[in-house]
């Protein structure tokens, strides 16, 4: 990994935001429709990160883990209530501020990996690369180095469709990670990998996360859950409840 500066928040984020948070929700709604249509996805979601951890998203299908990790990746707008990353308002900055801090920061796994079609694997990873302004020259032996590791090398000038869904899977979490991001968010990573092929994952996310990043990832699996320190679960939009991970789990029936 390259060493670069990492973006600083500006002195307003600085003196408004708490030390060491890095996402702060507070009281956020997502609905989808209008009318007697509306339905409520996200539900006065109130939550904390802070910078350095790892924390797992759980929840039954369609409690809304996936628009949560949206919105947290800011991919996803029409939501009201307020997000803090770093201490900038999100809830207040147009979409070209929001691009520019999610390009700055942040590496997000897609659950259906949206890998860019017309682009081979190497340029998909290389991708967020020209997004954080590392110098072309540079960029050959980053992209080179995570093929390696995520052993693909072999892949790099095939087109996503070539590839199987595992590893499509896996170029979309080298495209995630390539940029060295200050918080990986990842939707069901491993959902498609074989058991050693996750657990690698898993791993190297343990490592990253001791190494700075921030992990947040949406799992269904406890051994996934268990990488990380605390598990955020989700039921129908609600905050359901949080808690350590190797404890019982707290759900309601
Ligand atoms: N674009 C959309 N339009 C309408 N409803 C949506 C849309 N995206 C998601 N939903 C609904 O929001 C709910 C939560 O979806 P999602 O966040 O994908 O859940 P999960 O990832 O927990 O399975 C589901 O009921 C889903 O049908
Ligand atoms: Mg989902």
């Amino acid at each position: 990994m390259t060493t670069r500066p990492a973006p600083q928040p500006s002195a307003a984020a600085a003196e408004s935001g708490r030390a060491g948070s890095l996402i702060r929700l507070v009281n956020l709604d997502k609905t989808f429709g209008e009318g007697s249509a509306r339905t409520w996805v996200l539900r006065r979601v109130s939550l904390e990160v802070r910078e350095g951890e790892f924390v797992s998203i759980m929840g039954p299908s369609g409690a809304g883990k996936s628009t949560l990790l949206h919105v947290l990746g800011m991919h996803e707008g029409g939501w009201e209530g307020e997000y803090h990353f770093l201490g900038e308002p999100i809830h207040a900055l147009k979409p070209a501020k929001r691009a520019e801090l999610r390009n700055a920061n942040i590496g997000f796994v897609f659950q259906q990996y949206h890998l860019i079609d017309d682009l081979t694997v190497y340029e998909n990873i290389e991708m967020p690369l020209s997004y954080r302004n590392v110098p072309k020259a540079e960029r050959a032996g980053i992209v080179a180095d995570v093929l390696d590791r995520f052993q693909i090398v072999g892949k790099k000038d095939l087109y996503p469709r070539q590839l199987s869904g595992g590893q499509q899977q896996l170029v979309a979490i080298a495209r995630a990670i390539v940029a060295d991001p200050k918080v990986i968010l990842a939707d069901e990573p491993t959902g498609n990998l074989h058991s050693d092929q996750g657990r690698e994952i898993m791993e190297l996310f343990r490592r990253l996360n001791a190494a700075g990043t921030t992990v947040i990832q949406v799992t269904h699996s406890e051994t996934n859950a268990s990488f990380g320190s605390r598990i955020v679960r989700l039921r129908d939009g609600w905050v359901e409840g949080e808690s350590p991970t190797g404890t019982a789990p707290t759900t309601e029936s």
